[in-house]
């Protein structure tokens, strides 16, 4: 940006211009989004102003958010948050980005807790709390414990959880997977699941921003899904239900290695809203 009065509609085509050129997805809205937080309004305020010049202060708030984005950060972590089954996350970069493919988890997950009585729910890999949060706000008779390896994922799941009022009813827990002998009635879980070949094709957002903990599960991207059905068997109680996200292509051989385990079985594969087979369900042998 030269010295010279820009408009609102200018910088906007300016920074899309640049994302695009860049390989950014989604260059327009990117750059609404970023030119939005910078004057703090939404993209429908900016609508409403295009055409009025930006003064230097406005322009000095936008730039640094735009050379965030230039070197590929994520628009959720430059803006701190990001929306989940219709609440708003805090996300830093200590914790994965919830995606739209994990409300498909959610959902099948919540047709599986009553919403008139008492029901005990584990989230094995919090990261923001996006499962425990949403499960806890949307059923308020369930008790949820949230665990995840990392401490600073369950620092911000912690605060996410008391922004949206439910802190009391989820203990979050520092764990491998889980600890205690305690029972569950459902299981919930979207663990690292990318195989270690995959890592380096993925998008530069993923790869070089979000915590590689949080994406890579061995060889075949099936190491955690695999000791997560071993582990829970222990703290099942008889009928309970587990829901695991798996990548694509992998929901066959984590149902067959279920099948094998003898505690678990196979009740449904759930497809997302791409119409990917998303969502193991699995009932206690
Ligand atoms: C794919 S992220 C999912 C985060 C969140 N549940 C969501 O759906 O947005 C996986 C999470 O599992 C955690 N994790 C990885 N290995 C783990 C382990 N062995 N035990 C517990 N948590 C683990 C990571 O720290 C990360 O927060």
């Amino acid at each position: 940006m030269t010295a010279r009065t820009w408009t609102i509609r200018e910088v906007l085509d300016w920074a899309t211009k640049d994302f695009a050129g860049r390989g950014i997805e989604s260059p327009r809205l990117d750059a609404e989004l970023l030119v939005a937080e910078a004057l703090g309004t939404d993209r429908v305020g900016l609508y409403l102003d295009l055409h009025r010049p930006l003064v230097d202060g406005e322009r000095s708030s936008i730039r640094p958010l735009v050379a965030r984005r230039r070197e590929r950060e994520p628009v959720a972590y430059i803006l701190g948050h990001r929306d989940f089954y219709g609440r708003r996350f805090r996300v830093t970069c200590d914790v994965l980005i919830p995606r739209p493919d994990t409300e498909t988890l959610v959902d099948h997950a919540l047709d599986c807790i009553p919403s008139d009585r008492p029901c005990r729910v584990l989230d094995i890999g919090t990261g923001s709390g996006a499962i425990a949060v949403t499960i806890a706000a949307e059923r308020p008779l369930a008790t949820v414990t949230a665990t995840d390896i990392s401490q600073e994922a369950l620092n911000v799941a912690a605060d996410n959880a008391e922004r949206l009022g439910v802190l009391d009813r989820i203990r979050f827990e520092r764990a491998n997977l889980l600890s205690g002998n305690e029972h569950y009635d459902v299981i919930v879980s979207n663990p690292p699941y990318i195989a270690r070949s995959e890592m380096a094709s993925l998008q530069a957002e993923v790869r070089e921003h979000e915590p590689c903990g949080a994406l890579e599960a061995g060889e075949d991207g099936l190491d955690i899904i695999r000791a997560l059905m071993l582990a829970t068997q222990a703290v099942t109680a008889a009928s309970a239900q587990l829901l695991i996200e798996v990548g694509a292509g992998q929901a066959a051989s984590a149902a067959d290695f279920a099948s094998a385990s003898t505690a678990w079985q196979p009740v449904a594969v759930h497809r997302d809203l791409n119409r990917i087979e998303r969502v193991v369900h699995l009932r206690r042998t």
